[in-house]
């Protein structure tokens, strides 16, 4: 693997995600894979989980990490090619890329969409013009569309749930997996969304389902194979596993239509489901997004998938570690 941007980077799913739950058995089996060796972390956007468990993962890995606030404490970055800088850009990813490159082994980037202009977002502008100019290997911490060590991580979690149930295991069946939108305050990307359906289509072992209000579809090239309904009850009913998340609009961009409280995940939709267990990226608006009563009961396994975030980061940098 050279680089991390989305499930196509990916040979094999189930041996990642098999990698990352060795880790997880055994955090420092590889712990001199790393060894006199950097992975800068750049942020433009703000982030917990990502940033200390991508950190975690590469101490775990013998690697020193350093971490960069960029739309803090660095210079504006300007990405367009040809680009007249007489405005508000101070340095060009062309000439700011390789120098990044030179100081590290492997450079992560979060660059969250503007939300303005779909083209613009969906071209996937800036974590290509990182990639393009800085030399070395990339991993995406969350880009305009896509958020993969959050999907990677969301697929370990979901097999190790399926491990620890006997009756899955007996049944040898496929889990039902819902995808629902929920309400929230402000307009959010899609990234978590797209990223999600794209990875549980591409991993093949699941009955898929995406539900959401009318006017929140999602782009077609990640929810193909899905079955995509406005009905949440109908969606929710025998479901082993809902996925909580909010998006705002795609067809009429960056827009939020709707705010009905009815589409937030209650105890009393949860009783549609096979028991399911409840799954989100984090952060979430509690009394919002998901009840207080679902976040704190003992379907909510929403800390156990955060904390699986170090193992699919470990899992990722080792493999490409050990192809450079
Ligand atoms: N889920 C996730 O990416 O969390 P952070 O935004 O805190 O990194």
């Amino acid at each position: 693997m050279r680089n991390f941007i989305s499930v196509h980077d990916v040979k094999d799913i189930n041996a990642l995600a098999a990698n990352a739950l060795m880790y997880k058995a055994d955090p420092f089996k590889d712990r001199k894979l790393g060894a006199d060796k950097r992975i800068g972390l750049l942020f433009l956007n703000p982030s917990l989980r990502t940033r200390l468990s991508t950190q975690v993962a590469a101490a775990n890995l013998g690697m020193e990490a350093i971490v960069f606030n960029v739309d803090k404490e660095g210079w504006a970055l300007e990405f367009e090619e040809g680009a007249i800088m007489s405005g508000n850009t101070v340095e060009h990813i062309k000439d700011a890329a390789p120098i990044l490159g030179s100081y590290f082994d492997i450079l992560c980037i979060r660059t969250f969409p503007g939300l303005k202009n779909r083209e613009d977002d969906y071209s996937e502008l800036y974590i290509s013009q990182f990639i393009k100019y800085c030399g070395v290997p990339v991993i995406s911490l969350e880009s305009a569309t896509l958020h993969p060590l959050q999907s990677l991580t969301d697929i370990i979690t979901i097999q190790e749930t399926l491990k620890e149930n006997a009756a899955f295991k007996a049944a040898n069946a496929k889990p039902k997996i819902v995808l629902t939108w929920a309400p929230h305050v402000k307009p959010l990307p899609q990234c978590v969304a797209n990223s999600f359906a794209q990875w549980i289509n591409a991993w093949g072992e699941a009955d898929f389902v995406i539900t959401h209000p009318e006017d929140y579809e999602l782009a077609t090239q990640f929810t193909q194979g899905a079955t995509v309904t406005q009905n949440q009850d109908e969606a929710l009913k025998g479901a082993d596993f809902v996925y909580v998340k909010n998006w705002s609009t795609y067809t009429d961009y960056g827009k939020v239509y709707e705010n009905d409280p009815g589409w937030m995940l209650t105890a009393e939709k949860l009783k549609l489901t096979n028991q399911a267990k409840v799954m989100h990226c984090l952060p979430v608006r509690r009394n919002v997004e998901l009840s207080d009563e679902v976040l704190d009961g003992p379907n909510s396994i929403v800390t156990k998938q955060a904390s699986n975030r170090v193992w699919a980061a470990q899992a990722v940098i080792a493999e490409i570690l050990k192809s450079v």
